[in-house]
């Protein structure tokens, strides 16, 4: 085994890459050197490098409008055209782009060259539909082919979609298409989850429904629905359309437009520390810039031979910069997989990484966590030699799974990489660089060459070495460019702590060799599963449930999903002799799987007489974790009552 013990007081085991991983690597340390040298240099290469131009871009960066950055922006580009037809033209439309598998086992191996093909084709329906550039489309999809095509079809158009990931239920993608003003929205008739098909349409008919004064059915004209699930949908003649109809109809041709590099490309909505989510904006050429140049380097991308598969869903940002634009832009093989992981078998991932010999895998930790609960055996009885190189992302890994995760699906070989980025930064922004960077467990590591972090205490001075808030100090390509229709809050949110550096929300650790260790979040937002969830959202689901007169709800740490929703609710007294004759835990979970989506229902509720609240009437939030991981409670000294602890702390044992 190629490890050796870190002679520091911590004993850190370090993983230095191989010999030959390190002399084939696409990546080496001139790359550290050459951004440091001149680091929007070092950016401009990289743009002129992995993409192509139709308009060749003179100005770098203009940062005189700060915070919102403008990059490449006297160049014109089209998205599409740069992660297909050129691919084709280059003599490689012979080569697979997606080897998709449906959950059911059904599968479709999809060439370059057909992707164009389809993508040409989707960009005629929505041109027939009336989408032109600048419109947005709402995109409720399983995790099928169409989901990237249609993703492509508008960025092809110069439009800009809204993905909605198909958990969130109804209410969730009525708000989200109100915010964006969709004119469009492409979904399916269902999707295979777990065994059986999971409806899509009704909630995209329910969000449609007209209710009072709520404009979603004034904005939206049509609905694409893709014939996947084979159930029966409803349907609402002159604006339902069949998407495999109107595809069979469409012309073949189309000619890609070029648009200026701050075109808009997509919205994506992430939870905040308030309840409403924020609408991340991203825009194209530097975006496209750094999924691609991060997507090759930190996954050292060999697209003729990798076979690369991403697990996240195109729902979520790891799905928009490494599922659809990273990989596409630099003409990667993928796996695109619908389904669970463990549906039909528990093995069933790791059938798909011998069936197509998958060489770059990257997941999640709690994906992790959950297979080593499941014991070795499982992934054992699959060949996963083809496996050279493996990615983490979403949330901190703990050295344990991240040492199971080499040893048991890398057999001791594989580099892993540990990503920290976030949906507002578009693309990994810290990792080690396979070949380069001694691995070590538990640490995202080191900035990628071109971008610049920092870890500061709280009146922003560098800690050094030590723990404290971590910031980004330099705009970097693939930066959000606002939060959609509130830039009061975009500025706010990350740019009125530290004045001009960026503020993460993130709490971060430099240890002695410089190496960042990301500490979860300082706000009041939680990460279930590596997904955001923000506090204040799940509070006022339980809130409008007629039971609860108030909630608070806590992230607290869980062996699996990182952390786990706690709630705390008070009934209301009209509602106590209704509520004592219903398992209210249970209607409340529902309530808010309901209300937000699945990913959002409480691990547990707590019915409780009082909340702990300052003398200002704010919860502590900090005494409800405690109380919900089993800890002494801290520092009560602040309560407005500080007996409350005591008496909440009753119910829950
Ligand atoms: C938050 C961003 C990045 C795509 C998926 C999540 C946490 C993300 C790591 C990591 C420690 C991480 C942070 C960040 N996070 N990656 N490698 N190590 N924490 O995107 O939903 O926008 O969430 O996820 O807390 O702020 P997101």
């Amino acid at each position: 085994m190629d490890s050796q013990v870190d002679q520091t007081p911590h004993e850190t085991h370090v993983f230095p890459p191989s010999p030959e991983f390190r002399n084939a690597a696409v990546a080496g340390p001139e790359l550290y050197a050459a951004a440091s040298a001149d680091r929007l240099g070092f950016w401009a290469d990289q743009a002129r490098t992995l993409l192509a131009w139709d308009t060749p871009f003179t100005r770098t960066l203009d940062w005189s409008n700060a915070p919102v950055a403008k990059w490449f922006d006297d160049g014109e580009l089209n998205v599409a055209y740069n992660c297909l037809d050129r691919h084709v033209e280059a003599g490689n439309g012979e080569r697979v782009a997606l080897y998709w598998e449906g959950e059911p086992g059904d599968s479709r191996a999809i060439t370059y060259a057909e992707l164009t093909a389809d993508v040409k084709r989707a960009a005629n329906v929505l041109t027939n539909l009336g989408i032109e550039a600048g419109d947005r489309v709402a995109i409720y999809l399983p995790m099928i082919p169409e989901a990237i095509i249609a993703m492509l079809a508008v960025a092809r158009l110069g439009a800009a979609h809204s993905v909605v990931f198909g958990g969130f239920s109804a209410d969730s993608l009525r708000a989200r298409i109100d915010d964006a003003g969709a004119k469009l929205v492409i979904t399916a008739d269902g999707g295979w989850r777990k065994g059986k098909v999971s409806a899509l349409k009704p909630a995209v008919d329910a969000a449609l429904e007209p209710r009072g004064d709520l404009p979603a059915q004034d904005t939206v004209t049509n609905v694409l629905v893709v014939r996947r699930g084979e159930n029966e949908v409803g349907w609402t003649p002159g604006r339902d359309i069949w998407w495999n109809d109107a595809m069979a109809t469409a012309e073949a041709e189309h000619e890609p437009q070029s648009f200026p590099a701050e075109n808009p490309l997509f919205i994506l909505y992430t939870s905040g520390t308030t309840g409403k989510p924020k609408g991340i904006l991203h825009t194209s050429g530097g975006y496209l810039t750094q999924v691609a140049y991060t997507h090759r380097n930190v996954f050292d991308l060999h697209p003729e031979s990798d076979v690369y598969w991403c697990t996240a869903d195109v729902g979520w940002v790891t799905g928009h910069s490494y599922v659809a634009y990273g990989p596409l832009a630099n003409g990667a093989t993928q796996v695109l997989y619908e389904g669970t992981p463990d549906a039909p078998h528990a093995g069933r991932w790791w059938e798909i990484v011998e069936k197509y010999r998958v060489t770059i895998l990257y997941t999640a930790p709690t994906a992790i966590r959950s297979f080593m609960k499941l014991g070795r055996q499982i992934p054992e009885r699959f060949d996963l030699s083809s496996l050279r190189l493996l990615g983490s992302v979403g949330e901190p890994i703990n050295p344990e799974a991240w040492l199971w995760y080499r040893h048991v699906i890398g057999a001791d070989k594989t580099p892993i990489v540990d990503t920290w980025w976030q949906t507002e930064t578009g693309a990994i922004m810290i990792s080690a660089l396979p070949g380069v960077t001694d691995a070590k467990p538990g640490s995202a590591q080191v900035p990628l060459p071109g971008v610049s972090v920092d870890v500061v205490d709280d009146a922003g001075v560098s800690v050094g070495q030590g723990d404290g808030l971590l910031v980004v100090t330099e705009p970097w390509p693939s930066m959000l460019r606002g939060i959609w229709g509130d830039e009061k809050r975009f500025r706010e949110t990350y740019w009125s702590t530290f004045g001009d550096r960026y503020f993460a929300g993130d709490g971060a650790r430099i240890d002695e060799d410089g190496d960042i260790w990301l500490l979860g979040r300082v706000d009041d937002v939680m990460n279930i599963s590596g997904h955001r969830l923000s506090t204040a959202e799940i509070e006022s689901a339980l809130v409008a449930h007629h039971f609860t007169a108030e909630a608070a709800v806590v992230g607290a740490s869980d062996d699996t999903t990182g952390q786990a929703v706690v709630a705390f609710v008070i009934i209301k007294e009209s509602q106590k002799a209704e509520a004592e004759a219903t398992d209210v835990a249970a209607e409340l979970r529902s309530h808010v799987a309901k209300q937000i989506g699945a990913i959002a229902r409480p691990r547990d509720i707590y019915v409780v007489a009082e909340l702990p609240k300052t003398r200002s009437g704010k919860i502590m939030r900090r005494l409800l974790r405690d109380l919900a991981e089993g800890r002494e409670i801290g520092d009560t000294t602040t309560l407005a009552d500080t007996q409350v602890m005591r008496i909440i702390g009753d119910r829950v044992r």
